[in-house]
């Protein structure tokens, strides 16, 4: 038994001299969820929604019916995030007193979401997945050329204040992997060169279009339909003769 356990200990060294330590970049819900006052991020500071916006709190708040009101919640931080750029906490007392509400049940779910930036955040936010079907499909690249394109890490944002970089968990496109979302457009079926793009057009002021970045459409096939090509066989399966 001894044997055994020396020779396991032994291949067990041997494998962890040959590998470095592994550490993990801080993902955007690794973010404090404690409040910390800062100069730009404190109850003091006055938060207002503009007068295109206030018409636009009415019509939200007037798809719920009376007793419900609350369920505007979410809406009604992401369009103050959108008007500030991101999320203060006296926007989130705005939304409070709008709903009728107490802080603690709007800090609740502006701390929950990840979508919901309650830091400085830059006019771009590249948010790039790095879960498993994307990093099979090449996203640490795609970070990597990001990072230096931009020239900040993880969690950062650039001094001009134009550029924020996150790491996210799965963005729901895994079919077009390796994907990132840049504010509100996904980029899909990305290499180093497209991405280097996308950020030149955007650094050039243009928008470039979203989407897949390798001819497809959506999420077809690359080529052609590789199954469901022909009628299944056997009686009550073939085409309708009728159309
Ligand atoms: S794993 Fe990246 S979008 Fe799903």
């Amino acid at each position: 038994m001894l044997k055994v356990l020396t020779g396991v200990c032994s291949k067990v060294g041997a494998t962890l001299s040959k590998r470095s330590v592994q550490t993990c970049s801080v993902l955007q819900h690794d973010n404090l969820f404690v409040h910390r006052d800062t100069p730009e991020d404190n109850p003091g500071i006055n938060f207002e929604f503009s007068s295109e916006n206030q018409k636009r709190v009415e019509a939200i708040l007037a798809i719920y019916p009376e007793g419900h009101k609350r369920a505007a919640m979410i809406p009604l931080l992401d369009l103050a995030q959108r008007q500030h750029g991101w999320l203060p906490i006296s926007a989130m007392h705005k939304v409070a007193e709008i709903l009728n509400l107490p802080n603690m049940r709007v800090y609740e779910v502006a701390t929950f979401y990840t979508m919901f930036m309650r830091k400085p955040t830059g006019k771009y936010h590249v948010q790039v997945c790095t879960t498993t079907p994307c990093m099979l499909r090449g996203s640490d690249k795609i970070l990597d050329t990001i990072k230096k394109e931009l020239c900040i890490g993880v969690g950062e944002t650039s001094e001009d204040k134009q550029w924020t970089l996150s790491e996210v968990e799965c963005l729901g496109a895994c079919v077009n992997a390796p994907m990132v979302q840049i504010n509100d457009d996904y980029y899909e079926d990305l290499t180093e060169k497209t991405t280097k793009e996308i950020l030149d057009e955007i650094k050039a002021g243009k928008k470039p279009a979203p989407g897949p970045k390798n001819g497809r459409f959506a999420a077809e096939p690359i080529g052609e339909p590789t199954s469901l090509k022909e009628p299944p066989p056997g009686p009550g399966f073939g085409v309708r003769k009728d159309l």
